[in-house]
């Protein structure tokens, strides 16, 4: 009986400190601070979310592998960063914000957790969101990302049979000293046409090792993570990213401004 009882002890114990396994340790999670709201990302899942890229001159990064990489200077981790889901129980949902898209429920999730902590912990107001929310309101169709036109250069003969053809898909980025975002329009998957993807720069020398210091450089670890965290040096950021969704198609503005109405809305 005793056996038994230190059996469900030990097992207890090992698992509070077994290594993340694979389903949590590629989930994006978010805790808050005093002052902070920390983003805990993975480094080495190279094909989900979060990538490793070096830094081009012409803004388009070039992926590395990440445990073969010291990443340092030349690297920055860009993130898909998302902003809804459909599991209210995710650890990076946020269930108070609620809301309806083509009929089917979304809950805030990601980008939304992590403005609704910054403006619970007072790094952003609700006058922040309230501005944003009617600068959101006054773009229209014509402006939207998704609607600039993607150019397919003259094909031209390549003297050997082959005909060659150039397709330039336009990229938008703001750059802001604690990272960029960028929005870039890209094939639809299963569906004719172009879609604006979001996504969230953030140089490696604006990275945190799991003790919150600045993480050196060093090639990845095995299934390592690493934190951003949003702050009050960097919350204007916050507010480009939150932005550039509201820009990029008539569709992302729609969900950013329920979710920011649902935010201002919401009790904290
Ligand atoms: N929908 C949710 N997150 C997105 C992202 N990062 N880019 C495009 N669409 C999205």
């Amino acid at each position: 009986m005793r056996a038994a009882f230190l059996l469900i002890l030990f097992c207890l114990g090992a698992s509070q400190i077994a290594p993340a396994t694979d389903a949590n340790y590629k989930q994006v999670t978010i805790t808050s601070g005093t002052n902070y709201v920390r983003v805990r990302l993975p480094l080495t899942d190279v094909t989900g979310k979060v990538r490793v890229k070096e830094i081009t001159a012409a803004g388009f990064g070039i992926p590395v592998a990440p445990s073969k990489t010291a990443l340092g200077e030349k690297n920055y981790l860009e993130w898909q960063i998302g902003y809804d889901t459909s599991n209210p129980e995710s650890p990076s949902a946020v269930p108070q914000i609620k809301f309806t898209r083509k009929g089917e429920t979304k809950y805030g999730h990601e980008l939304a957790k992590i403005v609704f902590e910054c403006v619970r912990l007072g790094l952003l107001t609700t006058n922040d969101l309230i501005h944003e929310l009617a600068s959101l309101k006054q773009i229209t169709a014509a402006d939207f990302e998704e609607s600039r036109p993607v150019q397919i250069e003259a094909t031209t003969n390549a003297g050997n049979g082959f005909q060659s053809s150039v397709e330039r898909l336009p990229q938008f980025t703001k750059t802001t000293p604690h990272g960029s975002v960028q929005i870039q329009l890209k094939q639809k998957q299963r569906a004719v046409g172009y879609q604006a993807m979001v996504y969230v720069c953030i140089p490696m020398t604006e990275i945190l090792s799991l003790d919150g210091t600045p993480r050196q450089s060093a090639k990845a670890k095995s299934k390592e993570t690493v934190l951003y965290d949003f702050n009050r040096a960097n919350t204007p950021f916050l507010l480009d990213i939150v932005h550039a969704f509201g820009i990029a198609s008539q569709q992302h503005n729609e969900d950013i401004q329920k979710i920011l109405a649902g935010i201002l809305e919401s009790p904290r």
